[in-house]
């Protein structure tokens, strides 16, 4: 059977035969002449049976019966429409198909939505019939652009001699900082798998293996709080080398985006810049900066001490941005900017508008010469409007870098055409936690520190920084990764600068300190988010609308109705008894 695909028909093919298989979008009777709307993968065509061009009585009876989403095949002649009939909002708006034949091949029931781009039914609806809205053309678009770039990668990846090796799921816990998910063992009653966080352990054991070049399309689990781009499954290509260093890592990474990108295209233009972690801090407030748009953070510390107002004088830091021509603020929109930064952590929000009226939050504590001197260190000009946070640097560059994104995006001071790739390096090796009051690892515990700040692991360990390194676009983290750790002695001293003693390294960790025992080369390598990739590719708002089945921001799948109980004889081979049986 000859199929071709509707949506790849045009008016190079009037004149000749085609036969489509599809879906009914719609139909169209009007008595003696019926038009049908067929919708396959790549898209929609106009089909059309007409009895006074000698279309027969049983083809006009079948093309009566059509309904929505009826599944048919139909041949016919691809015809050009006449001038004033051509619809230019279609992209096979200049032909139709004058049917010989319809083939009903399955009926269907009224859909809980109409299948289309246009219409706006409940996500939670369209996620329970999943399989119906990626009959929409736009959600497919997406999907075959995802099976493209996911080709792209693959090919390109295998040109650089890299080989694709698959590593285990039922494995265990892999600390990327997230929450597990675990699986119980039937066999080992009482003892769990972890679903991996992603492949970090089996790509370094790869690497101690000889593999030298290995990537994949992995699958990983995070049981965290999700956002529209974050799902607790998602898909990384996850890389490693041997013998290489950061430049490696920065060229091929560049050389696969310059591939895949231009397949919906985005311009690529390389090397990406760099930007160390603690500038990427002070200007943008943010470790992923969208450096599509100015309004950077500006410190007025110094200018600030001299105004006898006690959140500046007690800060550690003072800082502020600058809203141009933001002045025509109103007041209930600045509140909504207190608000939001209260929420952030701020203990305020001090907020200048630099008009005629010269207004401000705080000015009884401001004679002009200070207010001037405000202005001149927040570099303001007439009409802007200038928002300040003073306190500890990491909640001002929290509550400021946040504020600069959603004023960036309301202000409409965002380009809607610009492609802003980013390497941000020489992040710094730990974290330090408030909570628990002790040192995290920032990327995770393999990640080597750089080469001159080894020592400083123990003796000044914030201020030691790491080989590691995040791919950012737009202020969307695509992906991260590091030079490790490939000896035993180091790894050892890793751990225990975090806290984790010997005992608990050896029972989570022992098999990979035992490999770099026996010969490990030094080796790094990247994680790229997959689904964010394509998300940014597609042109989409989350996650949900470039995965096939996504689940939703409560990690459900509404499809399968997943998470779901199980019966009490699967628990009890399990060996497990629920705390409140329900
Ligand atoms: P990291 O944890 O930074 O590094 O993850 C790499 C990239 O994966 C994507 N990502 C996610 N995408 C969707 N949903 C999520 N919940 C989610 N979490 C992460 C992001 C991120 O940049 N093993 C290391 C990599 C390495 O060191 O080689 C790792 O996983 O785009």
């Amino acid at each position: 059977m000859n199929r071709t695909y509707a949506g790849t028909l045009d008016k190079s093919h009037a004149g000749s035969a085609a036969t489509i298989a599809g879906w009914v979008q719609k139909q169209r009777d009007f008595g003696e002449l019926v038009f049908i709307d067929v919708r396959d993968r790549s898209g929609i065509v106009q089909v059309v049976v007409d009895r006074s061009k000698g279309a027969s009585e049983e083809l006009l009876a079948i093309a009566k019966e059509l309904r929505s989403e009826f599944v048919l095949r139909v041949a016919g002649e691809v015809r050009e429409r006449s001038e004033s009939t051509k619809n230019s909002k279609m992209p096979t708006g200049e032909i139709e198909i004058v049917a010989t034949s319809i083939e009903l091949l399955s009926r269907a029931d009224t859909p809980p939505f109409p299948v289309d781009d246009e219409v706006d039914a409940a996500e939670d609806l369209r996620l329970k019939y999943r399989y119906l809205d990626l009959r929409r053309p736009a959600l497919a678009r997406n999907i075959i652009l995802r099976d493209r770039i996911a080709h792209g990668v693959r090919d390109y990846m295998h040109r650089q001699g890299f080989l694709e090796i698959e590593t285990p799921i039922l494995t265990k816990s892999t600390p990327e900082g997230a929450r597990d998910y675990l699986v119980p063992s039937r066999v080992h009653k009482g003892t769990f798998y972890a679903l991996p966080q992603s492949p970090q352990i089996f790509k370094q054991l790869l690497m101690v293996s000889g593999l030298d070049r290995y990537y994949q399309i992995a699958r990983c689990f995070r049981d965290e709080d999700l956002r529209r781009d974050r799902q607790p499954e998602f898909t990384q290509v996850d890389i490693e080398a041997s013998f290489i260093d950061e430049e490696f890592v920065f060229t091929l990474i560049e050389g696969m985006f310059a591939e895949v990108f231009p397949l919906a295209g985005i311009p690529i233009t390389t090397p990406f810049p760099r930007m160390g972690w603690q500038e990427a801090m002070d200007r943008f407030g943010i470790d992923r900066p969208d450096t599509r748009f100015g309004m950077e953070l500006i410190d007025i510390t110094a200018a600030a001490k001299a105004i006898d107002f006690a959140a500046f004088r007690e800060a550690e830091t003072v800082r502020g941005i600058v809203v141009p021509r933001g002045s025509s603020l109103s007041r209930r929109q600045i509140d909504d900017l207190s608000e939001e930064a209260k929420k952030l952590g701020a203990s305020g929000l001090v907020w200048m508008k630099f008009d005629g009226l010269r207004g401000s939050s705080i000015k009884k504590f401001l004679d002009d010469a200070k207010f001037d001197s405000l202005r001149d260190a927040l570099r303001a000009n007439f009409n802007d409007l200038a928002l300040i946070v003073a306190g500890k640097t990491t909640r001002v560059w929290d509550v400021l870098g946040s504020l600069r994104l959603k004023l960036g995006k309301e202000q409409g001071l965002i380009p809607g055409d610009r492609w802003d790739f980013l390497w941000v390096v020489d992040f710094p090796l730990f974290e330090w936690d408030e909570e628990s009051g002790r040192f995290f690892a920032r990327h995770h515990p393999f990640t080597s520190p750089r080469l001159e700040d080894v020592e400083k692991i123990e003796s000044d360990p914030g201020a030691t920084l790491a080989r590691a390194y995040d791919v950012v676009m737009n202020g969307l983290e695509l992906g991260g990764g590091s030079i490790r750790i490939n000896t035993p002695e180091l790894q050892s001293r890793m751990f225990r600068a975090l806290g984790i003693s010997d005992e608990d390294a050896r029972d989570r960790f022992g098999f990979l300190i035992d490999a770099f025992r026996y010969g490990a080369p030094p080796h790094g390598g990247v994680a790229l988010g997959f689904d964010r990739m394509v998300m940014l590719m597609a042109r989409a708002e989350s996650l949900r609308e470039v995965i096939a089945f996504p689940k939703t921001a409560r990690a459900q799948d509404l499809l399968s109705e997943a998470p779901s109980r199980v019966d009490e004889k699967q628990l009890d081979e399990l060996g497990i008894a629920l705390k409140r049986p329900s």
